[in-house]
């Protein structure tokens, strides 16, 4: 296949040095990212201060990252992480009744587990769906979610082997029994055509450091528009209230639409990077790097196979993102003899995530497959 990214791949400076396919961890800086966090630090130069600036910065990230995934900029509320997204749906949530489960998958990311597993103080039973082999079958959805259940929570992407979820498929069980759905999107936003109605997810939650090729320290969630008025969160702040700058200390209202998820000031110089990231994914347009990254996966799948590796990701590209899991017992090892040889990979437990973007070649992909073929018996 011709390399249809040649264009954008100027951007990223690092691409002349590294081999870099960690997208599923950090994706490589790109000049436009660069010069926004430049562009922050100079108003703090020479304007001292400028909030109206800096609150525009982010409400165009919002605006971004709402057309990303066909939402409106009211149903977005900007965060810290997507922890903290998640904390914030969850003490929005009455557990205390009859529906008081909380479904969630041995495949979601730690971090978002700790976060129901912390609401059993408030009443909730945790309900864990495993995986079977490298995926998650439909019916196991259909199998555990109940009228007792509040909410499913769902990553659709897993962060350890790439397996790709059907949301709409899984919107339709849970639904029909009544639950909301919470999906986890930080492994497939940027690289994964992602339509919240169409999928009809109730609350999404993605960061902007990995597929979204930006920095940690901003997330967005969304919150279905019929829904955010229904729902008062208890993790809150100044940003949460219809007037943040009302400085009423004995009044707590909550903003119309998903803002009165927010809580304190918004990560400014992140906005900055964010607007510049995600709006030229918008230029770009996630459905061509979506196919192109389908066109890495087999190349990945079919080369690893040829050099005797064991892929645990889906084999099947329909079940598949852009991450192809490699297993090596001593991932962390082998993610540091790599790094030594210019090649930045990522490793999880027991295996080695390769994790392109738009902007890496079958070339790359490959070097780095070769380098794992190499590796030290034993490793
Ligand atoms: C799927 C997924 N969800 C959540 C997280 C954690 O996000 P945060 O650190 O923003 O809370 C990660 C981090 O790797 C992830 O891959």
């Amino acid at each position: 296949m011709t390399f249809p990214f040649a264009k954008e791949r100027e951007y990223f400076p690092i691409l002349n040095e590294k081999i870099q396919l960690s997208s599923c961890s950090q994706s490589a800086l790109s000049r436009q990212v660069e010069e926004a966090i430049a562009a922050y630090m100079e108003t703090l130069r020479h304007t001292g201060m400028d909030w109206n600036l800096w609150m525009d910065k982010v409400e165009e990230a919002k605006g971004h990252f709402a057309r990303l995934i066909n939402a409106s900029v009211e149903e977005i509320a900007v965060l810290s992480s997507v922890s903290d997204c998640a904390s914030s749906v969850a003490t929005a949530l009455d557990f205390s009744g009859k529906r008081n489960q909380i479904v969630t998958t041995e495949m979601d990311f730690p971090s978002i587990g700790h976060v129901w597993l912390a609401q059993q103080k408030r009443g909730a039973h945790i309900q864990f769906i495993p995986a079977a082999e490298s995926v998650i079958p439909l019916e196991y959805y259909s199998q555990t979610v109940n009228e007792q259940t509040l909410i499913t929570s769902i990553p659709h992407v897993s962060y350890y082997n790439g397996f790709k979820q059907d949301v709409r498929q899984i919107a339709k069980i849970v639904h029909e029994k009544g639950s909301y759905l919470f999906v986890d999107a930080y492994q497939s936003a940027g690289s994964v055509k992602i339509d919240v109605k169409e999928m009809d997810i109730d609350f999404l939650a993605a960061g902007v450091q990995k597929y979204m090729l930006g920095i940690p320290g901003i997330a967005f969630l969304y919150v279905k528009g019929e829904l955010a008025e229904k729902l008062e969160p208890v993790v809150t702040g100044w940003f949460g209230r219809v007037n943040p700058f009302a400085f009423d200390i004995k009044h707590l209202d909550y903003a119309k639409g998903a803002r009165r998820f927010e809580t304190g000031t918004p990560p400014m110089v992140n906005g900055y990077a964010a607007a510049a990231s995600i709006g030229m994914l918008g230029d770009i347009g996630v459905q061509r790097i979506e196919a192109y990254l389908q066109n890495l996966s087999s190349v990945a799948i079919a080369y690893a196979e040829e050099k005797g590796l064991r892929v645990m990701s889906p084999l099947d590209l329909n079940q598949k993102a852009a991450n192809t899991a490699i297993y090596i017992p001593q991932a962390s090892k082998a993610e540091a003899i790599l790094k030594e040889k210019g090649i930045i990979v990522s490793a999880r437990n027991d295996v080695i995530r390769i994790a392109p973007h738009f902007y890496n070649t079958e070339q790359e992909v490959m070097a780095a497959i070769d380098a794992l073929a190499d590796l030290p018996a034993g490793l």
